[in-house]
């Protein structure tokens, strides 16, 4: 096991059986709420959770990285949902410490931000295909290549009742019955 990247059980159920997961839009954007089960969302409540949004991500063919850090630069975990994007991986990198002042702030298209890291300003140091679903660790700098398919991620980032992040390590252990 590794701390970039775990795969969770398929039972791990996100969208309604009537949304059809292709069809958002490229680019960044959000899930209305209804399209997220009742199921989940009682689960992430009895978890002590809530959820901020769920993100959606589409890249189409031949893109990649797109190095960033999402919200802030600590262990932050979220749960990734990937249709499509076929050989697509995600990978993981190291900031090259005299490079640091090439990293630039970004607010995202739905007004959240991350940090940008160009490719000259980071080494990597890990790559793993997402699942359907995957947790991810998005407080190290990540990125994504994706080959002849275009990739719909949906995202969801969950809090604590207290409005905190969740560790990688913390979300683990939260959803061990998907293991
Ligand atoms: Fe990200």
């Amino acid at each position: 096991m590794n701390k970039f990247c775990f795969d969770l059980k398929s039972s791990l159920k996100l969208l309604n059986d009537d949304y059809d997961p292709f069809s958002a839009p490229m680019g960044h954007t959000t899930l209305d709420t209804k399209h997220i089960r009742e199921d989940f969302l009682k689960l992430i409540d009895s978890l002590n959770l809530k959820l901020l949004y769920v993100e959606i991500f589409v890249k189409g063919p031949d893109y990649g990285p797109g190095v960033h850090v999402d919200h802030g630069r600590i262990d932050q975990a979220k749960i990734n949902w990937v249709y499509g994007g076929k050989d697509s991986y995600m990978t993981w990198y190291t900031i090259i410490p005299e490079k640091v002042k090439d990293i630039k702030f970004n607010v995202t298209p739905i007004n959240s931000y991350s940090v940008v890291y160009p490719e000259h300003t980071v080494k990597e140091i890990h790559r793993q295909e997402v699942k359907c679903p995957s947790m991810i660790q998005s407080g190290i700098p990540h990125g994504i290549y994706t080959k002849d398919e275009s990739r719909w991620c949906y995202s969801a980032v969950l809090l604590t009742k207290e409005n905190k992040r969740l560790t990688f390590d913390a979300m683990l252990e939260l959803f061990k019955d998907f293991i």
